[in-house]
């Protein structure tokens, strides 16, 4: 039996908040709160809630994930992401509360080309990056037993991401493309719940973590697997090949992107012993399970 058996989840209608509420709702006490319910950007609220809400670990999934929307909105990013998982780390050390704060692989400049790991600089080269940054910062000042997990393109049923619109332009038309020199690992939810649970139920279990499924590749490789998993499902497509872009022809990003971001979870994987399955038995178990299923 887990020693942590209250938990709270912000963020908890968005992809990967949405997944947490949903994997730990059997074996734990789940307060998840959404944005109409609790509003990160508003300090007061923050404060009322948490101080009358009783919880062994909180996991902060709450965030301003529009990267160019944080190019453009500075001092909301900052706020968002850095001064509300402050304050949330804050009033948990206060209650003696556990926080998991989940960031994210942008805080990488993203010039190397071998996985990261915890001990390398992060140096952001956008404001998301920036800001995500200052928030792990908070958090892990606020208190050491505080863990600050982060993740890299996280797909998953809840909400749709990269996947789901490579898939649905393949579905409408024959030329799909994807940018074929920006690397990283993607994250399906609902093994990152599963990757989590350690540093939940074990509150030894403390700063930062990296977490993805396992490998490595492109989004055109991302894309075109994805596309060969629900040709092996029966999908139904139009497109069948993804042609490639590369990442400077990408002019309606404002924000600029780190092109390799792969996460080194080694660390994670020492401490709990947890097995990770790679990026495309994920991929392929998401399609078969979620979009195969929606046709
Ligand atoms: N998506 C990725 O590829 C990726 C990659 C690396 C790291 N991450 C990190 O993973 C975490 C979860 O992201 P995600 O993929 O699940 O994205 P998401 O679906 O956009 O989740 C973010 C959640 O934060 C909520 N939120 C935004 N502003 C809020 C506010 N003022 N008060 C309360 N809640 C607010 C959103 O609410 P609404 O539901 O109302 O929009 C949404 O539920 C974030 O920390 C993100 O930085 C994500």
């Amino acid at each position: 039996m887990s020693s942590a058996k209250r938990l709270a989840v912000l963020g908890g209608s968005g992809r990967l908040g949405a997944a947490l509420t949903r994997a730990y709702a059997a074996d734990f006490q789940v307060s998840s709160f959404d944005r109409t319910q609790l509003d990160v950007g508003d300090f007061e609220q923050v404060r009322r809630s948490l101080d009358a809400l009783e919880f062994d670990t909180l996991i902060n999934c709450a965030a301003q994930t529009n990267v160019d929307r944080c190019e453009t909105h500075r001092e909301e990013a900052f706020a968002l992401n850095g001064d509300a998982p402050g304050l949330v780390a804050e009033i948990c050390a206060r209650k003696g509360a556990k926080m998991i704060h989940i960031s994210t692989d942008y805080v990488f400049d993203g010039e190397k080309r071998q996985p990261y790991t915890e001990d390398d600089a992060a140096e952001p080269i956008s404001v998301y990056g920036a800001s995500k940054l200052a928030g792990e910062e908070r958090v892990l000042a606020a208190d050491s037993g505080h863990a600050v997990v982060r993740v890299s393109w996280v797909f998953g049923p809840d909400r749709p991401s990269f996947i789901d619109a490579v898939i649905k332009r393949a579905r409408a038309e024959e030329h799909v493309d994807a940018v074929a020199d920006k690397w990283s690992a993607p994250s399906y939810t609902i093994d990152i719940a599963t990757m989590l649970r350690p540093l939940i139920t074990d509150r030894g279990t403390a700063g930062l973590f990296h977490i993805s499924n396992a490998g490595e590749c492109s989004w055109q490789e991302y894309a075109q697997w994805a596309i060969d998993c629900c040709h092996a499902a029966g999908v139904p497509l139009k497109g069948r090949r993804i042609e490639a872009l590369r990442l400077k022809d990408m002019t309606n990003f404002i924000a600029r992107r780190p092109p390799y971001t792969v996460l080194s979870p080694a660390r994670l994987q020492r401490i709990s012993g947890l097995t990770i399955r790679h990026w495309r038995e994920a991929v392929a178990d998401y399609v078969q399970s979620f979009v195969a299923r929606r046709d």
